[in-house]
């Protein structure tokens, strides 16, 4: 099926898609991004991605996005254009194009935006949920500044593909203390022995999940206790459950740590209740 991308205020079919050899994100990772989950045609989260994609811009002082209202219909529109039912929507703004510089390029210069989406359909994440995925621990190799959602991903990816190579699903990142700070591209959970939810708390350089603040809405309308503080790794493989979130994961139930068991090594009866209360409340109030 021919998919398109949006460029800069055009359409474009994907394989002819393209931003100039010196845009800033290709040249600095002086860019950031969003990533809705789409059901039935429409976002999930929709506010609270937005906000965190002006956040982010306005950290790194990137000037000139389009309106919410235009960009809004920019995403519905690549979205429609791509018939993307079930799946996600990406949205990539850097500092636009500029001879080769380290500061910033003059004022007024345009910002670049990018849109694509794709099909992902529910029912392969659902199957994975059923059994549950492993994760195996990596190094946090990362900057200082982990809650704002820039292309400059590189750590991530290094510690996605060691998990890829162990055949796990995702690399939960450790710091220096021994604790987990958060996946390569998901936040990290775990159900203690005393079954209090754990996840780490968002002022200590992690990224403030959107999928993790529903989820933890979801955890107090269930009058669950839940501890916004880091675990270790050991804590972490001795825990009755444990599951990461994300906008492409939902909530995903974890079985293995670094090849150590959790708990029966099923998917656990929390972790499995809470991916679907949340995809019954994305699919309802997706936008
Ligand atoms: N990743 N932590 C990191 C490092 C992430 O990159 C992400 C999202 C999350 C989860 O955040 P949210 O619940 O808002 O999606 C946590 C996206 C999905 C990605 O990089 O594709």
């Amino acid at each position: 099926m021919s998919r398109v991308a949006y460029v800069n205020g055009q359409y474009h079919p994907h394989g002819q898609a393209t931003i100039h050899v010196e845009d800033r994100g290709f040249q600095f990772a002086d860019g950031v991004y969003e990533v809705w989950s789409v059901f039935d045609g429409r976002m999930a989260d929709f506010d609270g991605h937005m906000t965190r994609l002006h956040r982010s811009l306005d950290e790194l002082q990137i000037r000139g996005l389009m309106s919410r209202e235009a960009l809004m219909r920019v995403l519905h529109e690549t979205i429609r254009r791509n018939r993307v039912v079930e799946g996600l929507v990406y949205i990539q703004v850097t500092r636009g194009t500029a001879r080769r510089d380290h500061p910033f390029p003059p004022e007024g210069t345009p910002p670049s935006v990018v849109v694509t989406a794709r099909s992902l359909p529910l029912s392969k994440g659902n199957a994975s949920a059923a059994k549950g995925v492993a994760v195996v621990t990596h190094p946090d190799l990362r900057w200082g500044r982990c809650d704002i959602k820039t292309v400059g991903l590189l750590p991530n990816v290094l510690a996605k593909q060691a998990a890829k190579e162990k055949g796990a699903s995702e690399a939960w990142m450790v710091d220096d203390m021994g604790l987990v700070t958060e996946g390569s591209s998901t936040n990290a959970w775990i159900i203690d022995e005393n079954g209090k939810l754990r996840t780490r708390d968002t002022q200590a350089n992690i990224l403030r999940g959107i999928t993790r603040a529903a989820v933890m809405a979801l955890i107090e309308a269930e009058g669950l206790e839940l501890e916004e503080r880091a675990f270790t790794v050991d804590e972490a493989k001795c825990a009755r459950e444990a599951f990461y979130t994300s906008a492409s994961g939902y909530v995903m139930p974890t079985v293995s740590i670094d090849g150590t068991t959790i708990g029966d090594g099923k998917p656990g009866p929390i972790a499995t209740r809470l991916r679907t209360l949340y995809l019954e409340q994305a699919r309802r109030d997706a936008i």
